[in-house]
């Protein structure tokens, strides 16, 4: 059975980009491929963060996790620190890789813009330790959004060079494209995005909290009337009405936008309660996990223990490729 891997980085609760663009691809493949599926703390910890809450915010990924769906009964869900080998791979895939190819890749680019006093060795090696993450687990599929592509080629580009090196030993994995793959940011360009404050919608906010998240939302000012505009506030608005299905809705704020009579509250309200109606299930269930502590300790606990014992047969072949035992 192939073998699938994506992550999830702690920064907050699950977003709406997070569900379209990583959480929906894992729910279709837990039924059919043998699946790990992470929070990488390790990861979130390249960008400021509060050391005081980060372990609930893992917590809290764990239960949305199970909330949307993912069954540990088909999958499994794993802590990215509390299987040790991620960091042994990642630094012995470190020493085959190139210090300048690393310079060039998205999440280091726009982290060193969005933080220029926080640019450490962390964020630098960022796409080893993705690489890592997929070959610990010899994944063939990688369930992640489009912006991720970048990250996965470095994944591949490790795997041949390890192989060609030490002998066949990991498969070159690829992307999982899911349906409604990217989510605009609700605050210009880009799409939603934990680290951007304003730019996302969690599952779990309420409906006065989605329509705050949403009321602001820039739209275009003075460019009224013509043809949709393709990028800005505008089209992100219009990107969500589709993504929700609200083709109807569509159509007549389209109408309206092209008379020059378009209202935006009215779009965001219907947006809204859309949005709202969709997440309510997706709370009520959370609850249950939330009121049961016991059973989200033990289901971390399982986990913990049987992808250590994968990651161990990884790192043992690994070891000994590399002519350390
Ligand atoms: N970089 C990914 C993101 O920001 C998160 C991630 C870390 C990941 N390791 C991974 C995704 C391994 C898939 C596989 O979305």
């Amino acid at each position: 059975m192939k073998r699938v891997y994506s992550g999830i980085r702690a920064t907050g609760r699950l977003h709406l980009g997070n569900y379209f663009g990583a959480v929906k691809g894992m729910l279709a493949l837990q039924d059919s491929y043998d699946c790990v599926f992470s929070v990488v703390d390790l990861h979130t910890i390249t960008i400021p963060y509060d050391p005081k809450t980060l372990k609930q915010s893992v917590r809290e990924i764990i239960i949305d996790y199970l909330t949307a769906g993912l069954d540990p009964k088909k999958c499994h869900l794993e802590i990215q620190s509390t299987v040790l080998q991620h960091v042994e791979l990642a630094y012995l895939l470190s020493t085959i890789y190139q210090v300048s190819r690393l310079e060039d890749l998205p999440t280091y680019k726009e982290k060193k813009i969005q933080y220029p006093k926080y640019v450490n060795m962390g964020l630098l090696y960022y796409p080893v330790l993705m690489a890592a993450d997929i070959l610990l687990y010899k994944a063939e599929l990688v369930p992640v959004g489009i912006d991720q592509e970048p990250h996965i080629e470095v994944a591949r580009e490790i795997a041949r060079k390890f192989n060609s090196m030490f002998g066949q030993t990991f498969p070159q994995p690829q992307r999982f494209k899911t349906e409604g793959d990217y989510v605009p940011s609700l605050v210009g360009a880009g799409k939603m995005s934990k680290s951007i404050s304003g730019s996302f919608i969690n599952l779990t906010d309420d409906l006065e909290t989605i329509r705050k998240r949403l009321a602001g939302a820039p739209t275009d000012s003075g460019v009224i009337g013509g043809e949709l505009p393709k990028t800005g506030g505008t089209a992100n608005l219009f990107a969500l009405l589709r993504l929700f299905k609200l083709d109807k809705e569509c159509i007549k704020f389209e109408q309206d936008y092209k008379a020059k009579k378009i209202r935006y509250s009215e779009l965001k309200e219907a947006l809204a309660k859309t949005i709202f109606k969709e997440l309510q299930p997706f709370q009520a269930k959370r609850k249950e996990f939330e009121n049961n502590p016991t059973l989200v300790d033990s289901i971390i606990e399982e986990g913990q223990i049987k992808c250590s014992r994968m990651a161990e047969e990884t790192m043992k072949e690994v070891r000994l490729k590399m002519g350390l035992v």
